[in-house]
This record gives C-alpha cells, structure tokens and sequence, in this order.
C-alpha cells in the first residue's frame, strides 16, 4: 500500500493580497500545504472551529482586529499554536509583546527567504522541546507512581520481583488476595513495567455494574442496540485497544458474561452490543478477586475454563497481617501523603498508637490502614486514634475470638454498642439474603443499600454462602470461612 505523504500545514494572515500571494507561492514550492487569509477574524474562525495548522504566519498591521489582538484570541484557543509575526516595523515595543503573549519569532518585511526558513526551523524545534518536555513529566508521574508501590517485607519483595518478571511479558495476569491489599496497586504496576506503558490502562470494576450493563460496557454498543441507546458507544476493550484493562473483581462476573469474555480471549476479536461486524482487539487483560476462586469453581459461580485462560501467571497479595513489618513504613507514607494533601504539619505517631497498630489484625487491609491514618491526620489526636484501635481490636475479638491475636484487653461501652450493632446488622442481612434466596442483587434492594456495600458487608461478617452464614451468626470457633485470606497458588 502506498503511503501517503502528511504536508505541513500553514496558515498565512494578511491583508495585504500581494503578500499573501508570494508567502503561498513560495511556501507551496517548499512543499508546504498554504492557506490563505486575509483577516485575524478569519483565522481565529478556523482555528476555534478545530483547525491545527503546523505554522501561522501573522502579520501585524492589519485593519479591524490587528496581529497582536488576533494573537492574544489564538493563544486563548490553543496555547501551543506556533505562531510567527511578520510586520513592516521592528518596533521593540511591538516585538516584546508579541513574544509575551506567545509568538514563536518576528519577522520584519522586507525579508529574506532564508529568514523566514530559519524562524519556521527554529519554531519546530520550540515545538519538539515542549513535547520533549510534557513526555519528561509523563514518564517523572510514572516514576512517582513506582515509588508510591512501597516494598519493605521478604513477601512484597518477592512480589516485587514477580511483577518486574511478569510486566514485560504479554500474557494475562490473576491477581489474588483480600480486600485493600494493594491488588490495583500491583495491577497498574504492571502496566507501567510492560511494554504497553504508553497506552492505556482502562480499569472496570465487575461488581459496579448488573450483568447486561456491564457488558455494555465492556464491548460498547451501537444506536437502537436496546432502548434508550440513543447513539452509538465504544466500550472499555475498545478504549484499551493495545493497553491493559483491569477487571477488578472479576469473580462477580455473570456466567453469561464469563463466556462471552472467554471468546474473546480465544478469538481477540468481539462485536458490540447489537452490532454486525467484528471489532478486532488487542488488549492484556489483568485480573483481580477477592474471592476463593477454587471455591467458586466448585459452586458453579465461575467458570473454569476462563480461569485457566486467565491464570497464566497468577500473583497472590498476602494480606497486612501477615506483613506486620511493613506498617510503619506504610504508616508514615499515609502520614506524609494525607498531611500534605490537608496542609498539616506531620505530627509523629506516639510508640503506643504504633504498637497498637502493629497489634491490630487489619481485616480492610491497607485500605483499612490509610484511612484510619487519614482521619489521624484530620482529628490530630494521637490518644483517640488509640482508642479507636483498641475499641477495633475489641469489636473483632467479639466477632471473631480466633482470628485476633494479641490485642488489648480493655472493652469500652462504645465497643459494646459497636459489637451489638454489627451482630444486629448481620442478622439483618442474613434474613434478608435467606429471604431471597441469596440473590445479592434483591438483598441489597430489600435492605436499602447498594449491591456494592452489600457485597463489602457480606465479606465483613464472612457471609458468603448459607452454610458460612449460619456458622457466622451461631459464632461457633470454627475457622475464618473460604472468602477471608483464600489463597490460590
Ligand atoms: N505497596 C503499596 N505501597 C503503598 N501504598 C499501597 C501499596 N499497596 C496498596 N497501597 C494503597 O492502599 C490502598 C488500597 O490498595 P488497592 O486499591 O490497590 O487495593 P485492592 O486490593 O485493589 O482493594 P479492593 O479489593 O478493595 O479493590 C490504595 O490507596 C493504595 O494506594
Ligand atoms: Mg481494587
């Protein structure tokens, strides 16, 4: 196939038709692409209206609206125009502000070809620098974001080492491990380490949507694909042609939906909802849960064929507690992050608040961790925060006698209250959820609150499946239930 050559684009403003007529002749036979015209109006139209051209050639005296004034109105459109101004004066005064308010150079006329070639070089080397630069500032986020992946126990090392082996290579990736642990963290970590860095990286969360929303949108759809679909719309595996996507939460997908994902591995090709022709893709699928996958396998909630196709490599992110020594150093990176972002001075945790965080189990994980940090730096109150944690430890111990270790003793009234509260709220879901015969999606509708808290509760008091629930709720001391700390080798 031939390939086409891309010209150059100017734009000349004067109104001086002579002038006009020599710039166009001149530059055509350089081989530019030249329009021409004869007021600042004219040009500020095309431009607002969408139109980039490489070089603006614009010259200063002009009745109606002059240069300088057409300038200032260009620069309020596209503050990276390339603009050089011609006039018939050298005035200083004239050519400071036609610099300040963002013209590459000035030209005085009459001049010579060779000038006006070394001011469009030097103007495309101005152009080059400034996208030299907004790519330094790319790759300087993409280096702070590395840094915010902190690693400072034998287990994150490890997965440190496995993200920098897997990143680069281009298969799917399952990404393991309890609510908060860092599974998004380690996702776009990848990203950033594989050779699709420069693309994008779409992220969608399964849970957030019902089944035939979320298919929408993840493969988009066409106008009239259902009612109310007024116009056409690309999805996420569309948006993330040649990056990643991320789908969080992968394990409350619909089974329908798992299928259709499956093909779409196999076959790297889909069409949208509604739509007659393939769309081809081009996408490293990432994937992350929270759930016992074996455990779903088993019940018929995920399917396994698409597991396998997922779990190529699989990454597994320990939960906080089995990373104790990793909290002061995530204590402090929260401390400095949040004390920054509400402009307080960084006040050091006391030895008793650390000790007693280095104690307390950590159910929400490092979500957990940073917003208890969070409401640390706003109250500014070391001996409360204390408190809070030890009146967490003690609902936990209620909860859960087997799973905290270590914690104070002490039970406050309003770790009583907390403790009847959460067993109220458990029940209260529990029936509801027997009600409808553990259909999540009625539960949540029943009691009030969105699907998503729902699931986030059902996890919370380990209510996963009738027979979980009924331990739950009894509180036997059987072991934590197959959704808390599963893990998949
Ligand atoms: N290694 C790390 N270093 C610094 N901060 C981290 C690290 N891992 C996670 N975090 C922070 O902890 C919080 C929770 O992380 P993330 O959202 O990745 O967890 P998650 O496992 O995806 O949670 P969920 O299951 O609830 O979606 C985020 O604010 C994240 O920035
Ligand atoms: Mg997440």
């Amino acid at each position: 196939m031939a390939v086409k050559e891309v010209k150059e684009k100017i734009l000349v403003v004067d109104d001086e038709p002579s002038i006009r007529k020599y710039l166009q002749t001149l530059l055509e036979v350089d081989g530019f692409d030249v329009a021409a015209v004869s007021s600042g109006r004219e040009a500020l139209t095309r431009v607002s209206g969408g139109e980039r051209p490489d070089f603006i050639i614009l010259d200063v005296l002009m009745p109606e609206m002059n240069g300088l004034d057409t300038l200032q109105e260009l620069m309020r459109v596209d503050r990276s125009l390339n603009v050089i101004m011609l006039s018939c004066s050298n005035e200083v005064g004239t050519v400071v502000e036609a610099i300040r308010l963002g013209a590459h150079d000035y030209l005085t006329k009459p001049f010579e070809k060779t000038e006006l070639d070394a001011a469009m070089l030097k103007s495309r080397q101005k152009k080059q620098l400034t996208q030299e630069n907004q790519a330094l500032r790319e790759y300087c986020e993409q280096i702070t974001e590395d840094l915010s992946f902190l690693v400072a126990s034998p287990q994150m090392v490890r997965i440190r080492q496995q993200i920098l082996q897997i990143a680069p290579v281009d298969v799917p990736v399952f990404i393991c491990g309890e609510s908060g642990v860092g599974k998004e963290v380690v996702a776009r970590m990848i990203h950033l380490r594989s050779k699709r860095r420069n693309q994008a990286f779409v992220k969608v969360n399964c849970a957030a949507l019902p089944g035939e929303l979320l298919e929408s949108e993840l493969f988009g759809y066409e106008q009239g694909a259902f009612t109310g679909a007024v116009r056409a719309k690309p999805g996420k595996f569309e948006m993330a042609n040649k990056g990643t996507i991320f789908l969080d939460e992968i394990a409350e997908m619909s089974t329908h939906l798992q299928a259709k994902l499956l093909h779409v591995l196999q076959d790297h090709q889909y069409s949208r909802l509604g739509g007659r022709h393939l769309v081809e893709t081009d996408v490293r699928v990432l994937a992350a849960t929270n759930v016992d996958v074996q455990e779903a396998m088993r019940t018929g909630r995920f399917r396994e064929d698409l597991y396998y196709r997922l779990n190529v490599l699989s990454i597994m992110v320990p939960p906080l507690r089995e990373r104790t020594t990793e909290i002061p150093l995530l204590f402090r990176h929260f401390l400095e992050k949040y004390s920054e972002k509400f402009g307080k001075t960084l006040q050091a945790p006391s030895k008793h608040l650390m000790d007693a965080a280095m104690n307390y189990p950590w159910p929400g994980n490092l979500r957990e961790l940073e917003n208890f940090v969070k409401r640390y730096v706003i109250l500014e109150d070391d001996e409360g925060s204390l408190r809070e944690l030890v009146e967490m430890s003690a609902t936990r111990q209620r909860i859960s006698p087997r799973e905290v270790t270590n914690v104070p003793k002490e039970q406050g009234l309003k770790a009583l209250v907390r403790g009847l509260k959460d067993e109220a709220e458990m029940e209260a879901i529990g029936d509801a959820l027997e009600k409808t015969r553990w259909c999540r999606k009625d539960a949540a509708k029943m009691l009030g609150i969105s699907y998503k808290a729902l699931l986030y509760k059902m996890r919370q008091f380990n209510l996963d499946t009738p027979r979980t629930r009924r331990t739950a709720a009894a509180k036997t001391e059987e072991t934590a239930p197959a959704t808390v700390g599963a893990k998949v080798e």
